[in-house]
């Protein structure tokens, strides 16, 4: 399973990539905004950064836009901007044309605000490389998630459809432990979920143990 950071804030990817388990970044205008970026030269500078903090991984720009035309021009600036950039595209008529007309192009997209099955199956069929299921989202109005997300994950396997399920808006770390059980392909989180999987109480007083143990004999 792959983990994306789902920030803009370069502090927070900076630590993630440097526990050496980050794969890639996903933002989107409202974690651009959390961070005070204005201004489309300011904010392009923003996401060559954030490719320079994670060597080789997948970071997802998303387009303003929403007509195609708008939409292509858009995704094609961002793309042009670092080779690792992913073209974040809204699940609306418009984004699942301009995910056709990318991926067709060689480009890697990934098709955002994704909430059923029905749209998970479009933009496999537009040839997303990444499809968002928004985790959070569901769970916040006590829709069934992590049913959806392997609903999705099931349906990409029986058509052999190659798009990577990215369980989104996650907002608790058994959320990523439940995507990774029904099996997404990558999960996109909180700097603090990720580190929430670390916590166990037997491995804190395991190690207290080890090292009161060590130093009865050491001093
Ligand atoms: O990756 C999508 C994500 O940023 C949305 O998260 O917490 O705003 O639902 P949230």
């Amino acid at each position: 399973m792959k983990f994306f950071i789902d920030t803009a804030n370069l502090d927070q990817i900076r630590e993630a990539s440097e526990m050496g388990v980050l794969d890639g970044v996903t933002t989107n205008p409202s974690l651009m905004a959390k961070e005070g970026i204005k201004g489309t030269e300011n904010q392009h500078k923003h996401y060559i950064e954030i490719c320079n903090l994670v060597k080789g991984g997948d970071i997802s720009a998303e387009v303003i836009a929403t007509d195609y035309d708008s939409m292509i021009k858009e995704a094609q600036e961002l793309l042009a901007l670092h080779p690792q950039i992913v073209a974040k595209l809204p699940c609306t008529e418009a984004g699942i044309k301009g995910i056709k007309y990318l991926s067709g192009k060689g480009f890697k997209t990934n098709c955002t605000l994704v909430f059923s099955l029905g749209q998970a199956l479009l933009a496999a069929k537009a040839g997303a490389t990444f499809v968002s299921p928004f985790v959070g989202r569901l769970d916040d109005i006590c829709s069934d998630e992590i049913e959806l997300v392997e609903k999705i994950v099931q349906m990409y396997l029986f058509y052999g459809y190659k798009t990577q399920v990215l369980a989104a808006s996650i907002r608790s770390t058994q959320h990523i432990v439940q995507c990774a059980e029904v099996g997404a392909d990558v999960a996109t989180c909180p700097l603090v979920t990720i580190k929430g999987l670390l916590k166990h109480p037997l491995t804190d007083s395991g190690l207290q143990t080890f090292l009161a143990d060590y130093k009865k004999v050491n001093g």
